[in-house]
């Protein structure tokens, strides 16, 4: 009988829950260069949160990871499937063509025993480019909206891209603390009670006015907010798509539904509490995974964005309301240094660099640089292989990662037609 192997999960939960809740990912590598071929399966645990990382250069097969993580997702059983659910934040504007079947790979797929199948992925676009996306006859299934009142002065000054020092930032915060005794409020009001100040130069009125005017342009922001539930159905992968948005707004988005999905995450978990000491149904709101394509640039090592402190609650205390993140990067040395030191599984596709190679062993120091220098050289050429250091296990493997049942739109265009 041939073993599974499974990863992320600790020698105690392996005992108890076999191979149960895991996800299929890819095989063993076993042997390097022409004797190089697919031994075990290798599962991934999704009964406990995790942080996992997902690295290499361009081109290497990390979206293309993440597609296959939430494929699975997917494809649990019900009982486990309807306890969970998976936002992916989507910076390409690839994963809505997981709602397709991957005709393209059929051969290598039977290759795999798998067939192509399309999955049911619900994507959000921001609800003011709505009408964008319709022009150009890319469907959607949901508009994603926020309402200004829900920011902070901290979100504002982040995206506009000046401190709460700054004399702009001393106007903002003393109109948004008169707004917010009148409870709920738009942009308009935000101007006007700009207007209305008396202690600002009429500079700084004028420059901040700006400011919101050109807020009314992002697109993300409506009188009703999204409700977050909406975003948290049990066993469905919700792609947020940001692709038309410039990073700053992105940013905002990211980190505003990370600090309300923490928030109530963390209402659910007490619940959930509360009603097994009762012996009760449990809460209703599932364990989210959050797939963030391009982390570096959400959350990055050197300056802060209007995403970074959302992150770092999830990074740092998400385990408890079991909130698991996939940071997937191309620049490991760019991203805060917290997602990789709580990383506790890494997917790492081929890294040229010897510096990207060197963080790596940073990360996991419980490996030599050495083994991993040598397992990532022993790598074969081909698409989709990877490494894998898992911190519950102590121990490397070498991977292929499945191909993808639904279809990937992240392929690089050729100049010539095949
Ligand atoms: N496991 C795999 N099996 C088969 N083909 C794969 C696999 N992984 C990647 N590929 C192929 O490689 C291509 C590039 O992969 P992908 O889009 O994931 O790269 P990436 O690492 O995200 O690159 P970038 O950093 O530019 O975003 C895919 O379009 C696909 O054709
Ligand atoms: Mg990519």
């Amino acid at each position: 009988m041939v073993v599974d192997i499974v990863i992320g999960r600790d020698p105690e939960d392996l005992e108890k829950f076999g191979n149960r809740g895991c996800l299929y990912i890819g095989k063993h590598i076993v042997g390097e260069g022409e004797d190089a071929h697919y031994t075990n399966r290798i599962l991934m645990d999704v009964l406990r949160p995790h942080i996992v990382l997902v690295l290499g250069k361009r081109g290497s097969g990390k979206s293309y990871t993440g597609g296959v993580i939430a494929e699975e997702m997917l494809l649990l059983p019900e009982e486990i499937r309807k306890n969970l659910t998976c936002i992916l934040i989507d910076t390409m504007g690839i994963f809505w063509s997981m709602k397709y079947p991957n005709e393209r790979d059929f051969s290598l797929l039977a290759r795999w025993d798998m067939k192509p199948k399309g999955l049911d992925v619900k994507v959000f676009v921001p609800i003011g480019l709505a009408s964008s996306y319709e022009r150009e006859g890319i469907s959607f299934d949901a508009t994603l909206a926020l309402k200004p009142s829900e920011l902070t002065p901290s979100d504002w000054a982040l995206t506009f891209g000046f401190t709460l020092q700054e004399p702009l930032g001393i106007l903002l915060e003393r109109v948004l603390k008169r707004l917010k005794e009148r409870g709920t409020y738009g942009i308009d009001d935000i101007i006007d009670e700009i207007e209305r100040d008396t202690r600002a130069t009429e500079k700084e009125k004028l420059a901040l006015e700006n400011r919101f005017i050109s807020a009314k342009e992002w697109g993300i922001f409506s009188e009703r907010a999204t409700p977050v539930e909406k975003l948290l159905e049990p066993g469905v992968a919700s792609v947020i798509d940001v692709s038309l948005q410039d990073w700053n707004v992105r940013n905002l988005m990211l980190g505003i539904l990370a600090r309300k999905i923490y928030q109530i995450r963390m209402f659910s978990r007490r619940r959930e509490e509360i009603s097994i000491i009762e012996g009760g149904e449990k809460g209703k709101i599932p364990m989210v995974w959050f797939i963030i394509d391009e982390a570096h640039e959400f959350l990055p090592n050197k300056g802060k964005t209007a995403a970074s402190d959302a992150l770092l609650t999830l990074v740092r205390q998400g385990r408890q309301p079991g909130i698991s993140c996939v940071f997937i990067t191309q620049r490991p040395n760019k991203l805060h240094e917290d997602a990789i030191s709580q990383a506790d599984l890494i997917i790492s596709h081929r890294l040229t660099a010897q510096s990207d190679v060197n963080a790596l062993s940073q990360i996991m120091q419980t490996y030599l640089l050495e083994d991993i220098r040598k397992s990532i050289s022993q790598l074969p050429r081909s698409k989709g292989t990877a490494l894998i250091l898992d911190d519950n296990s102590e121990r490397l493997y070498k991977i292929q990662i499945r191909p993808r049942f639904s279809w990937h739109a992240g392929g690089s265009p050729l100049l010539v037609k095949e």
